[in-house]
């Protein structure tokens, strides 16, 4: 972090470190907004700021926005509405960060409608966050803080993590793909890497902390371009993997157009690197694919997927899948089931099409609401009928879980997730902690979970 940036961070510390006054992030979207928020985190308790759950409560509250679905701005506009009122009572600094403020004609339109926000601000300017505070409480500044260039990559930005045992460290930022459908590469920039170096020392030292797994973070991480002494993701993923003290290694989100060989080799050859891929399909057509401008056909997708399947061993996959394209027809949507039937996905995140103005699917002929739901409920039937199936398979088996805390529904149960991320509870013995990584042999399936009984 750039001295001048920090000195803000000081300045807001003098200012109100005796004032017990408290912050509140409300993240919405995906893991990447998960990370920037905690870094925004570890700037606001740098400047004397103590988090609170509750933003009703707190004196300072961020909304870090997502855009990438429509629904999100009603949300959030009810969200502004809330602490309006709040306002009116008492002084609370609201401030409205993340991908939505990108979209164009967002800001005007919040500095209109919601004139009493204190600060906007973009995804090129979270580092900014101590200055527009300190404008904001010091000098009664009403903060605009949006570009629309690609932000430099920023270091070093102090950071309060979420969770005490597995992290996630963003290795890339932006798209360059412009899928049609897809509003990312528009308020997210152009792709830019991290150092490679850099990556490594932030997750030697998530290691020298106590952490266990890290989660690699990119819209397209198997594009991601390094130096001349790590070259890229294959070779990323490798130096990863030498670090002592991180047990589990995944990451999100491959392309599959960007799959090579020597990523598939380095996920085979590491037993670190958890048997789950994130495969985004979007769609099992070849022509709604390219539409979508998604880079490959359904064959293409499905020879990448048995190509992994015969490489690495008990290797299963996740999935994006949206129904709804515009201009997709029933039998179009049948090759979508296929590939979900051929593949099946261990986890299948579901998405109903969304207009987003400006990109060129918004343009396109839409398919009707009625048929969009009628094909969501499909995928779901499908997806349903299989988890019965699917569980079957860890019958007996022994697997490796994080112990991640104690069962929801049952104190004397331990919970933690599988390298493939299923949820297993099971009794712990004296010695298990949260945290650890134990071995545990699968004795029940139910649906959304199995149970297990401690083997080491
Ligand atoms: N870069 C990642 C994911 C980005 S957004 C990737 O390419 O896989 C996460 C998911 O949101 C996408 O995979 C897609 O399935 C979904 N999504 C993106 N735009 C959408 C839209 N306009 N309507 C519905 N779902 C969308
Ligand atoms: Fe969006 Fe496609 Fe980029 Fe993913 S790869 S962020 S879906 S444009
Ligand atoms: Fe949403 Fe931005 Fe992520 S639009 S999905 S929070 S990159």
């Amino acid at each position: 972090m750039q001295e001048n940036k920090k000195n803000f961070i000081k300045l807001v510390n003098e200012k109100i470190s005796n004032k017990n006054l408290k912050y509140s992030i409300l993240t919405m979207g995906c893991q990447l907004n998960e990370n920037d928020s905690e870094k925004m985190a570890g700037m606001l308790e740098k400047m004397g700021y103590s988090e609170i759950s509750d933003y009703k409560n707190a004196d300072l509250v961020i909304f870090n926005t997502c855009c990438v679905r429509e629904n999100a701005e009603e949300r959030l506009f009810g969200k502004i509405g809330e602490i309006k009122k709040i306002k009116e009572s008492r002084n609370v600094i609201l401030a409205i960060g993340g991908c939505m403020m990108q979209e164009d004609g967002m800001l005007q339109k919040i500095k209109k409608s919601y004139p009493f926000v204190n600060v906007i601000f973009g995804t090129h300017t979270m580092q900014n966050l101590p200055e527009n505070i300190y404008k904001a409480i010091i000098e009664n500044e009403k903060v605009k803080d949006v570009i629309d260039i690609d932000g430099e990559i920023y270091e070093g930005l102090p950071i309060k993590r979420n969770d005490k045992f597995k992290a996630s460290v963003t290795i890339m930022y932006g798209c360059n793909n412009f899928c049609t459908y897809c509003i990312v590469p528009y308020v997210r920039g152009r792709e830019r890497s991290r150092e490679p170096e850099k990556i490594l020392e932030e997750v030697k030292a998530l290691a020298k902390d106590g952490y266990k797994e890290v989660t690699l973070l990119g819209q397209n991480v198997n594009s991601y371009i390094g130096n001349n002494k790590i070259k890229n993701f294959a070779e990323l993923l490798n130096e990863v993997c030498k670090i002592d003290g991180i047990e589990r290694i995944r990451f999100i989100s491959p392309h599959p157009k960007d799959f090579t060989d020597d990523v598939i080799e380095a996920i085979a050859n590491n037993e670190k690197i958890c048997k789950i891929i994130h495969l985004p399909l979007q769609s099992g057509n070849s022509k709604v694919l390219k539409e979508m401008n998604r880079k490959y056909t359904k064959e293409q997708y499905l020879e990448l997927v048995d190509k992994m399947k015969k490489r690495i061993t008990n290797v299963v996959f996740s999935t994006d899948i949206i129904v709804g394209f515009p201009g997709e027809t029933d039998e179009e949507f049948e090759d979508t089931l296929d590939v979900a039937r051929k593949v099946n996905f261990e986890q299948i995140f579901m998405f109903i099409y969304s207009v987003r103005e400006g990109t060129v699917a918004a343009k396109m002929e839409q398919v009707s609401e009625d048929k969009k739901h009628e094909r969501f409920e499909k995928l779901k039937d499908l997806y349903d009928s299989r988890v019965d199936e699917n569980n079957e398979k860890y019958l007996n088996t022994v697997q490796k879980l994080l112990i991640e805390g104690k069962s929801k529904n049952n104190n004397e149960m331990f919970e933690g997730r599988t390298d493939t991320n299923k949820v297993v509870i099971f009794r712990p013995n004296s010695e298990n902690k949260i945290g650890d990584i134990v071995c545990v042999k699968i004795t029940e399936t139910h649906k959304w979970y199995l149970k297990g009984e401690i083997v080491k």
